[in-house]
């Protein structure tokens, strides 16, 4: 258990019973610049962009079981731990996905290997999910380059729609830059978000939620978040069908919601070797307890789709949360993970989303003792790494652009 508190002025942090000491920022690490809080504070005055205004908190303790005992090594985790932790996700942020029986089936709709000049294959793959009165449609894009040999893979979760990841490459976007990517040795493969479930509430009446679920809803039922995710774990059972593709080396990442689906996909689904959340901000890697930028409240207002209705129970009410975010990021030990943020993009809490990175690292330590990172916000950016997880924060506003994804292959030629 450990309180932090913060102080100021600057941005300074110190773990009073912690295990770490970020109240020694160096000068040219990471602070929000005045301006920023300035404008942001006066275009939404109810919410909190002021360090000094974080309230004490105490989060919990990722190690701690629910028997009292305090997990020590990687055996105790993996077997009882993890799926504790996990169960709480479910039960109070996420939701459940119901155990509906359905078959799925993969079609090669096109396939051309003369893509980007010859350098990479392209297949628009259609993922069939039916149960017997309805099925739904997920479609994958899909490059590989054209090595012969299989290759490792990046799976987005396109939260911005298909006119970000256009396959014909007629319209090139930074947030899908593919032509990078295939010169990097890597697969890019994308679906949109939308395929699963409309991004507006509409009392769970459309998308997979119309095909599988069944009966009333429950306060623990999967959200949209939730059934994104579960869209990504069947992108990838197609991925393992693919020779083209190294599935054990598939990476899944998103910006924004698409980060926290990110997440949560990477919890749910451990075939994921690389998770990103790129700026996931509250509900993604961002700690709740801090209530800096956008908050539960807030979220769950504006969003009434995306998580279960139990969580709910803690807006204005962040301390009773039995998780914190530290936790989610520990659920993808012992694989890597990224986690991305950006100056601007205060609303994401950069700050919160580091402290959060930092407290999950006991998980991962339990299976690689070298992961540290530096106990001070690193300088904009300046990506750093510590066993098998990674940061930065990027200069400029909230997007995923080319930069981010230079740094997030960088990680996945060491890691990956
Ligand atoms: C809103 C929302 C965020 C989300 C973001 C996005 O700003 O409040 O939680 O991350 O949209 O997805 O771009």
């Amino acid at each position: 258990m450990k309180i932090i508190r913060h102080y100021f002025p600057a941005v300074m942090f110190t773990l009073l019973l912690g295990i770490i000491n970020l109240s020694a920022q160096t000068n040219n690490s990471w602070r929000a610049s005045e301006a920023v809080i300035e404008k942001l504070s006066k275009d939404r005055t109810s919410i909190n962009y002021h360090e000094e205004k974080v309230p004490a908190y105490v989060l919990p303790d990722p190690l701690m079981s629910a028997n009292g005992k305090k997990v020590s090594n990687a055996g105790q985790w993996t077997e009882e731990r993890r799926q504790e932790v996990l169960e709480l996700f479910r039960e109070n942020v996420f939701g459940r996905v119901p155990s509906t029986a359905y078959t799925k089936s993969f079609k090669i709709v096109s396939k051309d290997d003369k893509a980007i000049g010859g350098l990479a294959t392209l297949k628009l793959v259609d993922i069939t999910i039916s149960t017997a009165e309805k099925s739904l449609v997920i479609h994958l894009t899909l490059f590989t380059p054209n090595t012969g040999k299989p290759s490792p893979a990046f799976l987005l979760i396109d939260n911005r729609g298909p006119v970000n990841t256009d396959p014909t490459r007629q319209k090139k976007s930074q947030f899908w830059p593919v032509e990078e990517a295939i010169a990097r040795g890597y697969a890019m493969a994308v679906f949109y978000n939308a395929d699963l479930d409309p991004d507006k509430f509409d009392n769970f009446e459309n998308g997979i939620h119309a095909v599988l679920d069944n009966g009333t809803r429950k306060n623990d039922s999967w959200g949209t978040l939730a059934a994104w995710a579960w869209g990504a774990s069947r992108c990838m059972d197609y991925l393992e069908t693919d020779t083209d593709i190294d599935s054990k080396r598939v990476a899944v990442l998103g910006h924004s919601r698409g980060g926290k689906t990110a997440l949560w996909a990477g919890a749910e689904d451990k075939r994921f070797s690389l998770v990103i959340s790129n700026e996931s901000g509250c509900s993604g890697a961002a700690l709740a307890r801090r209530r800096f930028g956008e908050t539960l409240s807030v979220i769950n207002t504006a969003f009434p789709h995306w998580f279960c209705l139990n969580y709910r129970k803690y807006n204005d009410n962040e301390d009773n949360l039995p998780v914190d975010m530290h936790m989610l990021l520990g659920l993808i030990a012992p694989r890597s993970l990224y986690v991305a943020c950006a100056d601007e993009d205060l609303w994401g809490d950069p700050a919160g989303s580091y402290i959060s990175l930092q407290n999950s690292l006991p998980v991962f330590r339990l299976f690689y003792p070298d992961s540290t990172l530096p106990p001070v916000i690193p300088p904009l950016n300046t990506p750093v790494s510590g066993g098998r997880t990674g940061f930065h924060i990027r200069d400029g506003g909230h997007n995923l652009l080319l930069k981010d994804w230079n740094w997030f292959m960088d990680f996945a030629d060491r890691h990956l």
